[in-house]
């Protein structure tokens, strides 16, 4: 079940590198089922140049206090125009949209991210936590300043940090990280970030015969279906990455 409707804007965090976490709730509803690696598509209000809506990862959901978290970075006038909301504005919403991570019968998961692809991760941690499962992490960036968002992980994960500069964690890109010299001890990948740092992944676990799960973030435009605009080339043809991904198995994907 998807739907649209506002949400209210309960606190926004802007971090160093210009990045920030909206905190939003649903007006006068509680929030539909959302499964890590969905995400919602949102209406840039009030602004002359931004008439599509922008597709942004479910990054934490708190059932009990019904509450979404949104990690953004600005790029371009809908993200920019996002990080003016303030306190108790309106925000509309069509979401849970995608597949999502699988996670069943999961027991050792590695769970890594770059850039706004840390997002799904978080909530994808979180859920592996409510299984009695604290997942290895490994976070990427160029500066320690763009990993702020890293602290989200500090009680729930096996945290493991690279940044290209040395500023944080071990020197280097993610899969320059000792950690991928024990790939054989997961049982499943899961990656969000930019496409390189993917593909890179992909063929990591791919070389030691491990599952990878990768989360596209094409270009899209309805988010549901309607406009082709988002599709990628798999093994079994063109498929529409808001309906039938964001999340393929890295061996699906003709380009991985
Ligand atoms: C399923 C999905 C989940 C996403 N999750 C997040 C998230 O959690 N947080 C977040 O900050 N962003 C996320 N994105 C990317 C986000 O949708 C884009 O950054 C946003 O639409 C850009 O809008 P804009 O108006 O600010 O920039 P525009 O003015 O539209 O573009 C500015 C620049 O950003 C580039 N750009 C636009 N869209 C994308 C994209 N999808 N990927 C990479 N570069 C892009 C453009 O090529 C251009 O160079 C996600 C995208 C998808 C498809
Ligand atoms: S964004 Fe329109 S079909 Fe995917």
């Amino acid at each position: 079940m998807k739907e649209v409707i506002d949400f209210r804007v309960l606190k926004i965090e802007h971090f160093e590198s210009e990045d920030y976490l909206l905190d939003i709730t649903p007006v006068g509803k509680s929030l539909l089922a959302c499964k890590p690696g969905q995400f919602v598509n949102i209406l840039i209000e009030d602004s002359p140049t931004t008439f599509l809506r922008r597709p942004i990862s479910i990054g934490d959901i708190d059932e009990q206090k019904n509450t979404m978290s949104l990690y953004i970075k600005q790029v371009g006038g809908g993200t920019r125009k996002l990080a003016t909301l303030k306190k108790n504005d309106i925000v509309n919403i069509i979401y849970p949209l995608g597949n999502g991570f699988t996670s069943q019968d999961i027991q050792s998961p590695l769970l890594v991210g770059g850039g706004t692809g840390m997002a799904p991760m978080l909530y994808l941690c979180k859920h592996f936590n409510k299984l009695n499962i604290k997942p290895h992490v490994l976070l990427g960036g160029r500066t320690k300043a763009a990993l702020s968002f890293g602290k989200c992980f500090s009680d729930i994960a096996h945290l493991h940090i690279t940044t290209e500069d040395g500023s944080l964690g071990e020197k280097g890109v993610v899969t320059s990280h000792s950690i991928f010299q024990e790939i054989s001890t997961f049982d499943r990948v899961y990656t969000c970030g930019p496409s390189a740092m993917m593909k890179a992944v992909a063929q990591k676990a791919e070389a030691a015969r491990i599952p990878c799960e990768v989360s596209l973030e094409n270009t899209m435009a309805c988010g549901f279906g309607v406009c082709l605009c988002c599709v990628t080339s798999t093994t079994t043809g063109n498929r529409c990455v808001c309906t039938e991904g964001p999340v393929f198995l890295s061996t699906e994907l003709t380009e991985f």
